[in-house]
């Protein structure tokens, strides 16, 4: 019996060990809720042989009874992630240099910007284990209305909340996910203090919306645009004096609602609808996108 309870911790701790690595932790419900769960019909397991479903939890096909994804669908999100995150990393200057070119011209053609906004509905970032599959427009709502929460919801902030993943928009094209999502770090070396536009950095969604809008917007926010992606920890030693001020007065804020503010599990408390009209006084043309 005793070498029972020894093997169960043991067990106990490989499994805490492993969840731990992909930032998920084992943790005892409290006796309502458990029970409650209970009384939830179970999770119709495969037959042997039988391909797993995620879209049929149970075997009455009308089934509309509220889902509890296991744990194993958060590890196989985060798994087909990795390599897209890998691919990333992998960035090199050349790499970089060539979707420099590559996007150089316009993808998208002439277009008003609003359509652009309202087409992050049809955005899923494959890398993001805050949202998984919400869109990026759900996203950028999720950010909205907590700054209309917050008191924060000014003019500027709402408009860069509005723009700023517009470079997702590669998602719906043929262009590799790892060279539009993830965050952004320098690559090669360089001196500290050199100021990050003197630096290659990874290159991503950030940047292809900077080069649309950084002859359209105020040229401070055009900067919280194109770095919104960045790892503070290798930057930071990178920025000069103009970096290290923009930072304080608009990164670190907005990216506090960027990061803080995504889940799959709530909804918006605003409509885009509302926000047209930030959008149509900005851009009242139609844009090369
Ligand atoms: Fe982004
Ligand atoms: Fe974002």
């Amino acid at each position: 019996m005793v070498e029972q309870r020894k093997v169960v911790a043991a067990v106990g701790r490989m499994v805490n060990r492993a969840l731990r690595a992909r930032n998920l932790e084992l943790r005892r419900l409290p006796p309502a809720v458990a029970q409650a769960l209970a009384s939830e019909p179970a999770l119709a397991r495969p037959e042997e042989g039988e391909p797993e479903s995620i879209a049929t939890p149970e075997r009455d096909p009308f089934s509309t009874s509220p889902l509890h994804p296991p744990d194993e669908l958060r590890v196989a999100f985060a798994d087909a992630a990795a390599p897209i995150i890998e691919r990333h990393r992998q960035q090199s200057v050349e790499s970089i240099e060539a979707l420099k070119s590559r996007y150089a011209g316009p993808i998208f053609g002439r277009t008003r910007v609003w359509d652009l906004v309202e087409r992050l509905g049809c955005c899923i970032d494959p890398s993001d284990q805050r949202l998984y599959g919400a869109s990026q427009q759900m996203h950028v709502l999720q950010m909205i209305s907590e700054m209309e929460a917050d008191g924060t919801a000014t003019p500027e902030m709402v408009l860069v909340a509005l723009i700023h993943d517009l470079g997702k928009l590669l998602l719906l094209t043929a262009e590799d996910p790892a060279n539009i999502v993830c965050m952004n770090s320098p690559v090669g070396h360089w001196d500290p203090g050199s100021g990050l536009d003197n630096c290659v950095l990874q290159w991503n969604h950030d940047e292809f919306a900077y080069q649309r809008f950084k002859d359209l917007v105020p040229e401070d926010l055009a900067w919280l645009i194109r770095y919104h992606s960045v790892e503070p920890p290798d930057v930071v030693p990178l920025m000069d004096d103009r970096d290290r001020e923009r930072t304080e007065r608009l990164l670190k804020p907005f990216a506090h609602y960027d990061h803080a503010t995504k889940t799959p599990f709530r909804l918006p408390s605003v409509s885009l609808l509302s926000y047209r009209d930030i959008i149509e006084e900005a851009f009242p043309h139609p844009i090369l996108f």
